[in-house]
């Protein structure tokens, strides 16, 4: 398939596409997304196939409002409303009792839906100018790091896709956070940039889920080329690293900023407020390279989203 670039600035041609049914990825505040009419059936089964998705993963809905929320979804508790006064557009997918109104494909056949109202001009222009819901997973082969810059989207999926829209660079550089609204209260699936106490601030409560609740959790994530070790204290960071040295490893080391007195093949740096951290997460994952080194060994980072998002990608943990 020829996969057409297209500037962020004449995306005519993305809205076609999506209208006629084919998959377009663009970027989103969080990261790019890959996206078909949620409600044709055909259009979403073409992201499962360029992604390499197992189908009983369900896919997040993006939607240009509250009034496209409310369509797609029945019984929304009162506190959905709130949340979405403070917390949307942005970076939240509210998990809600389907209306049962997109194609089965797009829920994996479950009675909820994953709806997210996205903050960036582009998705909103595609949204607002297709008049669509948009079936729209993150624009990764299933497996690697979520993408967070046009380069990511072409090396994954070039040729298996209709059109990829060159938006930059992603701002958030995470996904959404993923919350449960279909009980009393709200649980966190998957953690992200809105926090539970962010989300406590404004409802009251809010739990967190087992890490295991999440469709999706059975899946291995953001794999680097190299095994990943993660290491949770910087004495076990220093210890490891001495030990794959010593048993011959090229090695790689994630690190805040890069040092001197530090003895390995390449140095990562992901920098060092919790912001930095995240935007820079997914494309030092992909920047690994098995024709540079043996292995990667992560520090320990004081931001919570960095960690479980390294956690997920690590081969082990120390
Ligand atoms: O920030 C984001 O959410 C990005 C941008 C593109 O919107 N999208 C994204 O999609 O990260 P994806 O498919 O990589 O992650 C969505 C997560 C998946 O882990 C999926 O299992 C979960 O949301 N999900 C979707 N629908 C769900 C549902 N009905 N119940 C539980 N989890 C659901
Ligand atoms: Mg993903």
């Amino acid at each position: 398939m020829d996969t057409k670039i297209i500037n962020d600035h004449s995306i005519e041609e993305a809205i076609q596409l999506l209208q006629a049914g084919q998959v377009v990825a663009f970027p989103t505040e969080t990261v790019y997304g890959i996206g078909a009419n949620a409600l044709d059936e055909h259009a979403v089964a073409k992201i499962f196939t360029a992604k390499g998705r197992p189908s009983d993963n369900p896919l997040n809905v993006l939607v240009p409002n509250t009034k496209a929320l409310y369509y797609l979804a029945k019984n929304v508790p009162t506190y959905v409303e709130k949340l979405m006064e403070v917390f949307s557009p942005g970076p939240i997918t509210y998990v809600l009792q389907s209306a049962g109104k997109v194609a089965e494909n797009v829920t994996a056949n479950l009675s909820t839906i994953g709806v997210r109202i996205p903050n960036h001009p582009v998705a909103l222009n595609i949204l607002h100018q297709t008049g669509l819901a948009l079936a729209a997973p993150s624009a990764n082969l299933s497996g690697r790091p979520s993408p967070t810059a046009v380069d990511h989207v072409i090396h994954d999926l070039m040729g298996k896709v209709s059109a990829i829209v060159d938006g930059g660079s992603t701002n958030v550089g995470l996904e959404s956070t993923v919350v449960d609204c279909t009980g009393e209260v709200p649980t966190i699936l998957r953690s992200g940039f809105i926090t539970v106490e962010d989300i406590r601030r404004v409802v009251g409560a809010c739990n967190l889920a087992p890490s295991i609740q999440m469709p999706s959790n059975k899946y291995k994530h953001y794999q680097p080329e190299v095994p990943l070790i993660l290491a949770r204290t910087e004495g076990q960071f220093q210890d490891i690293v001495r030990k794959k040295k010593a048993a011959g490893n090229r090695i790689g080391v994630i690190i805040s900023l890069s040092f001197d007195d530090i003895n390995v093949e390449k140095i990562f740096s992901l920098g060092t407020d919790e912001v930095e951290t995240a935007r820079n997460l997914y494309d030092v994952l992909r920047a690994i390279k098995k024709s540079e080194v043996d292995v990667v060994i992560s520090a320990p980072f004081p931001s919570d989203i960095v960690m479980d998002r390294l956690a997920s990608a690590a081969t082990k943990i120390v």
